[in-house]
């Protein structure tokens, strides 16, 4: 089994040019595959709202629900570097609201580290996190929880006014303290800027190439069906594997093909000692 990557694993890997892939799981089973497989890291994303909770945002998402989704990522992927992304108004208010929860995910959930969405505005919020020892990645671009402000899912940074913010976002987050920096749908024009220009490592989420990738679960294992961004690409039919599965099922069951012979319990005593006892209850 790999050995657990660390922060320090991180640095090298972006020292040494070696991308990094890394998914968003909810559940045991899916983390439990995800180390199987060998992924670098795992984001237990309150995307887990729109993919396994079925609201319509991520803005619903509580902390008491990303917690227990976080725990259970973490039975299945004990040996893999897990990251908790902070909640809708999880950090929002103040520091030390961001501390505090935080370190709930540290505390509860096992995670070696949290994420949070947004650049200057909240980098009073990202320091005050690593000042209270504990390891935060920041998040730009299109950032979901504030996606009303942005006019909704939209790419960010595709023209030069909204490309300076976000470099100035970018800057600040290494600034606060940042071990790493997430840009999502932003153009790998800006993407390769800000890889070259921030010594932190930049992993990209549909923002073209960078010192790694991101995807969310849902979308490249095709489980999550209300649409499918551009930047995907699916490795898989999830869904259509499990509705074919589902629909054999109901046709075995209604059909008596389900359950056989191979699938019971035979009995350890004789059919006559049954039969007897059968008779004592009639
Ligand atoms: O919640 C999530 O999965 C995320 C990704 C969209 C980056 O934050």
């Amino acid at each position: 089994m790999a050995k657990k990557k660390s922060i320090l694993d991180f640095y090298r890997m972006k020292k040494e040019g070696e991308q990094v892939a890394w998914v968003t799981a909810y559940d045991f089973p899916m983390a439990s595959f995800a180390e199987q497989a060998g992924m670098d890291m795992i984001l237990v994303g309150d995307s887990l709202g729109m993919v396994v909770l079925g609201y319509n945002s991520t803005i619903p998402v509580t902390m008491e629900e990303c917690i227990s989704h976080c725990k259970a990522v973490r039975r299945g992927a004990p040996n893999t570097w897990v990251i908790g992304d902070m909640p809708f108004m999880s950090y929002q208010k103040s520091d030390e609201q961001a501390v505090e929860n935080a370190g709930r995910f540290l505390k509860e959930a096992d995670m070696d580290c949290v994420k949070l969405e947004g650049g200057r505005r909240v980098a009073s919020r990202i320091k005050a996190i690593t000042d209270a020892g504990m390891v935060v990645m920041g998040h730009i671009g299109l950032t979901p929880q504030s996606s009303g402000q942005l006019g909704g899912f939209k790419a960010q940074g595709r023209d030069v006014k909204s490309a300076r913010e976000l470099i100035k976002d970018a800057l600040a987050v290494q600034e606060a303290g940042a071990y790493a920096l997430l840009l999502e749908a932003v153009p790998p024009e800006l993407s390769k800027f800000l890889q070259q220009k921030l010594d932190i490592p930049v992993y990209s989420i549909g923002a073209g190439p960078c010192d790694g990738q991101l995807l969310i679960c849902g979308d490249m294992l095709g489980l999550f069906q209300a649409f499918t961004p551009k930047f995907v690409k699916q490795y898989a039919n999830v869904a259509e594997i499990e509705i074919n599965a589902f629909k054999e099922y109901i046709n075995d069951v209604k059909t008596g093909k389900f359950p056989t012979d191979d699938h019971v319990y035979h009995i350890k005593d004789s059919m006559e000692d049954f039969e007897r006892l059968f008779k004592e209850f009639e």
